[in-house]
């Protein structure tokens, strides 16, 4: 596609839901300038347990409806498209496009004192290896402990962040880390940080949690302003798109996002 959206124009941002929101807030902190575009794919949550197949079929859709819209860089939120389609998707679109992997995995290696990480995420997430082979290339002599913790997401979503099913469900998720003595953890999906508060009193104080939306909007900063892209707006303006009931991402959404939302457009995909 031959088109040069200008320094204006929005960053489009997606995920398979509403726990890219947690993204969008930290780029929105952190470059108030810019606008976004957001988009969930509510219809098709969770991308999770799905084949890396069909992640990259769903994150192909919206990468070319985002760049309808006229985007001028793409955020991929989603730790899980992120893992499965990001190498697809650089090479395929013609604006700049980062995921949330890389900023966590080195933000991890940096942060590592002995040397232990683990890397928590979903099913998908942590099959890819993606987490491993991107802390790897930062700290070869890591030693990685990586688990899936499916049930994160669900509780999450039903606001249960703080309650005794979410403690036994962490304790039971997190044990294979406390073994191995890492020093710091990887919140590898976008739900994880809302559970931030159970994580880290089940794994201890002194471990540093890698939460990867605050670092992939400082990713995003570098981006803009290596291809000369930042925007010269004082204030961005937001436009959110669900691909199903606007209902909910109305109700959920400000659970991540922290900030009431006022209208979702609807779009869906497939
Ligand atoms: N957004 C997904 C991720 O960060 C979590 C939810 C899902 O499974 O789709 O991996």
């Amino acid at each position: 596609m031959t088109r040069e959206p200008g320094r204006d124009a929005p960053i489009g941002v997606f995920d398979s839901g509403l726990g890219g929101l947690t993204v969008a807030h930290a780029i929105m902190q952190q470059l108030p300038g810019e606008s976004i575009v957001y988009v969930g794919d509510t219809a098709r949550v969770p991308y999770g347990p799905k084949s890396p197949e069909t992640v990259r079929r769903y994150s192909h859709e919206i990468a070319d409806f985002l760049l309808h819209q006229g985007v001028k860089a793409i955020v991929v939120a989603c730790n899980t498209a992120t893992a499965h389609a990001l190498p697809m998707l650089e090479q395929e679109l013609d604006v700049p496009v980062i995921g949330v992997v890389k900023p966590g995995a080195r933000a991890a290696a940096k942060g590592t004192r002995n040397g232990h990480i683990g890397v928590i995420g979903t099913a998908g997430t942590i099959r890819s290896g993606a987490y491993d082979a991107a802390i790897r290339a930062e700290a070869p002599d890591a030693m990685i402990t990586s688990r899936a913790c499916p049930l994160f997401v669900p509780l999450v979503e039903e606001g249960w962040v703080d309650r005794e099913a979410t403690w036994i469900v962490a304790r039971e998720y997190l044990e294979p880390m406390l073994l191995a003595s890492v020093d710091t953890l990887v919140l590898g999906c976008t739900h994880y940080p809302l559970l931030k508060g159970v994580i880290g009193e089940v794994i201890g104080r002194d471990v540093r949690l890698i939460d990867s939306a605050e670092e992939t909007a400082g990713d995003t900063r570098r981006m803009l302003r290596e291809n000369q892209l930042e925007s010269g707006a004082r204030r961005g303006t937001y436009r959110f798109i669900a691909s199903d009931d606007p209902g909910q991402f109305l109700t959920l959404g400000q659970r991540f996002l922290g900030d009431a939302i006022e209208h979702v457009e609807v779009r869906p995909f497939g």
